[in-house]
């Protein structure tokens, strides 16, 4: 084990979460600021964006393609001279993408017809995530990609002057916003029209961005959760400046911490709340949670607002199904606010949480048994009966979202929590610990 994956958090008992914070920039905004900047005509400048290890992976990987990018600075700008849709280069070495899972999925579709070969490596935990969803497709359309038997990372693209993608029909076999914008990606180099059918809705970042940057794309609703969306490959990107608002998914946990914490008010500033991504504060709501929001307004194409949690008793309820997309990240989260509540609360339909960067469903279980929570995880989901966290030593098997979600449960816990594993809360929520103390969480590495 190396020293960094050896961080531990230790988080003592009591408290409440008071006063205002930003948290930081949205991963995926982020992500895509960057590949979208890079392959624009013009000088794009990011304000907001999260230097994450994520969202500093996709900056890394772009500029060992050419592109030249400053910063980010004390504030989290960072300027982009786009190098335009075909002015990448062939990096030297393979392109690293550490733990994210969105740098990977994204680029396999970006990178499939660049006319040049590029590996895609990640760590232990990326390198066993499921890739066939998003090779399968741009396979389809006439990329020429190798990965191992499994269909895992490292994933090697193989392209030259000759490689032309074609484009396609593709019906999403799950609700993935990231195998969607990898196949709208590749569509952008594809002859013809590429669409992409998604079978309930999944966040539209990528959707958003390239119409904010002058790409034409057309998006039909087919029913109450279908849509599709189709564009032509060959167009261009025009850069503009992007504002990137918090990210809802770091809110997440103080959200919950305050609807758990007796005495809590807190208010989060200029979040994102892009209606596929707001699936937290409905579940919330639904069981009970007392969240207001104000200010709110349009950022760069994406709706932003601050939110204002108090404390409130929270009661068990069944998760709609459609909401589980709209708050796929968010289930670390909302297990602890369950494990809260009065009564039983039921997710199903959520089978996703499986391969994330943990099998969410069982560190999540696990972790709450061993707090002395009764629950138990089904194939598609959980089902806990609220309770009192008592204290122990939890594994975040190396997730940033199991780690700061347990770090919220001491909140009401009995003695301290420690948790096991942490480094990779630096992928996305940086200052997580010194923000979180300002808050009144006791929680320290
Ligand atoms: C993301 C999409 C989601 C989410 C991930 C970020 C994105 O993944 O879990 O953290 O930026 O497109 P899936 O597309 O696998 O659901």
């Amino acid at each position: 084990m190396s020293y960094e994956q050896a961080i531990t958090f230790i988080a003592q008992p009591g408290g409440c979460l008071t006063g205002q914070i930003r948290v930081p920039g949205d991963k995926s905004i982020s992500h895509r600021s960057i590949m979208l900047g890079s392959l624009s005509e013009g000088t794009m400048i990011i304000s907001g964006f999260l230097q994450g290890e994520d969202s500093l992976a996709t900056l890394k990987a772009f500029r060992s393609m050419g592109v030249q990018i400053t910063g980010p600075d004390e504030k989290g700008q960072v300027t982009i001279h786009g190098v335009g849709m075909h002015g990448l280069k062939k990096p030297e070495k393979a392109l690293d993408l550490g733990n994210s899972g969105t740098s990977m999925r994204l680029l396999t579709g970006l990178l499939s017809s660049q006319g040049f070969d590029v590996t895609l490596s990640g760590d232990h935990s990326l390198s066993s995530r499921p890739m066939k969803r998003v090779t399968d497709p741009v396979i389809q359309m006439g990329a020429n990609i190798n990965s191992d038997e499994k269909g895992t990372a490292p994933l090697i693209i193989h392209s030259d002057t000759s490689t032309q993608l074609a484009g396609i029909d593709y019906t999403l076999p799950m609700a993935s916003a990231q195998v969607k914008s990898c196949v709208l990606l590749a569509g952008l180099y594809a002859q013809g029209e590429t669409c992409v059918t998604e079978p309930a809705p999944t966040r539209d970042h990528t959707e958003r961005m390239l119409q904010g940057l002058g790409y034409q794309l057309e998006v039909t609703r087919l029913d109450e959760q279908r849509s599709k969306i189709c564009l032509q490959g060959d167009g261009k990107l025009t850069a503009c400046d992007i504002d990137v608002p918090s990210d809802i998914s770091s809110a997440a946990f103080f959200m919950v911490g305050a609807c758990i914490a007796e005495g809590s008010d807190i208010s989060l500033n200029h979040v994102g709340i892009n209606p596929t991504r707001t699936g937290i504060i409905n579940i919330l709501r639904q069981m009970g949670a007392d969240i207001t929001l104000s200010n709110e307004k349009e950022v760069g194409g994406e709706p932003v607002a601050d939110i204002r949690i108090r404390y409130a008793q929270l009661n068990g309820i069944h998760i709609p199904e459609d909401q589980v997309p709209l708050a796929i990240d968010e289930f670390p989260a909302i297990s602890i606010a369950a494990a809260c509540a009065r009564g039983q609360t039921i997710l199903t339909g959520a089978e996703e949480l499986r391969v994330k960067e943990s099998d969410r469903i069982q560190a999540m279980i696990d972790g709450l048994q061993i707090l002395g929570i009764d629950c138990e995880g089904t194939e598609d989901g959980m089902i806990i009966n609220g309770g009192e966290f008592g204290s122990g030593t939890v594994d975040s098997l190396g997730d940033h979202r199991i780690a700061m979600s347990f770090a919220m449960a001491a909140l009401t816990a009995k003695g301290d929590i420690t948790i096991k594993d942490c480094a990779n809360v630096n992928t996305s929520f940086p200052d997580f610990i010194s923000l979180a103390q300002s808050t009144g969480l006791k929680v320290s590495s």
